[in-house]
């Protein structure tokens, strides 16, 4: 009996403005790998299933155990993590052919790579962190709520996978929206005790061009985040916010 195989089919890109092309190949099976081992293999012995030398397929990775977000790319059609996607789930009685492409909303970078770095940037527009003054010991910080800490701990799980972004039809160049991670963390730290210092600015940030409003609550990211963020809880309360922060705005001016 011929040995049980994995084929593979892996969209490739040699640079940002390159051609897309499709390599094809068939690596021995073992059982319990994911698909960053087994691009692994694939880079141990870069040859196609016609016989052709190739170089080896490039992506990011980095915690293999689904913490890092650096990832995350199409697998069979869906965006999911390299690290925690097994081939065996994936590839059922193992006869089937796993197709691997780059995430689509956001610039190649090379294969499986992409530029992701868009992400960061609306993170840094809504300021995104605890404006503290690191130069000398603060002590410890005021106190939560259990129940305020136990509602706000799962927004800070989120690893920057973009994979939120990625299924959102509302993220693409027409709309600017921000997207789901980035809305999520302004929930995170304006609820934050020393955070909300900076609440206004966040609300105000995410009033205008690409902000909340953009939404269209097609729920794709709640459904796909590997985190299990609640990213509609997050979405909507944020919303509230944002309107009564442009009627408070309204009355001061
Ligand atoms: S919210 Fe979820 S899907 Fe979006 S970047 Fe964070 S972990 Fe990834
Ligand atoms: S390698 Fe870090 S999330 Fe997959």
């Amino acid at each position: 009996m011929a040995a049980k195989t994995i084929k593979v089919e892996i969209k490739r890109q040699s640079g940002p403005d390159g051609a897309a092309t499709v390599e094809k190949f068939e690596i021995p099976y073992r059982p319990n790998m994911n698909i960053t081992s087994l691009l692994g293999e694939i880079a141990c012995d870069p040859v196609t299933v016609e016989g052709k030398a190739t170089t080896p397929i490039t992506y990011d990775s980095n915690c293999l155990e689904e913490i890092c977000g650096s990832c995350a790319m199409l697998i069979n059609g869906k965006a999911k993590m390299a690290c925690s996607a097994l081939v065996d789930k994936l590839n059922g009685d193992g006869s089937g052919t796993i197709t691997l492409a780059p995430l689509s909303k956001f610039p190649v970078v090379r294969d499986l790579s992409v530029d992701r770095s868009v992400l960061f940037q609306n993170l840094k527009a809504v300021k995104a962190w605890v404006p503290i003054d690191g130069t000398y010991d603060l002590g410890s910080g005021p106190r939560q709520f259990p129940q305020l800490q136990e509602e706000l701990y799962p927004l800070s799980n989120c690893i920057s996978c973009t994979i939120c972004m990625e299924v959102c039809p509302q993220f693409n160049d027409s709309t600017n929206f921000v997207g789901a991670a980035t809305i999520a963390q302004v929930k995170l730290f304006n609820n934050n005790p020393t955070g909300a210092v900076l609440k206004a600015e966040r609300l105000r940030a995410l009033a205008g061009d690409g902000g909340v409003q953009e939404c269209g609550f097609a729920q794709n990211c709640v459904e796909a985040c590997p985190k299990q963020l609640p990213l509609t809880e997050a979405i909507s309360d944020v919303s509230r916010d944002v309107m009564f922060q442009q009627v408070k705005d309204f009355f001061v001016r």
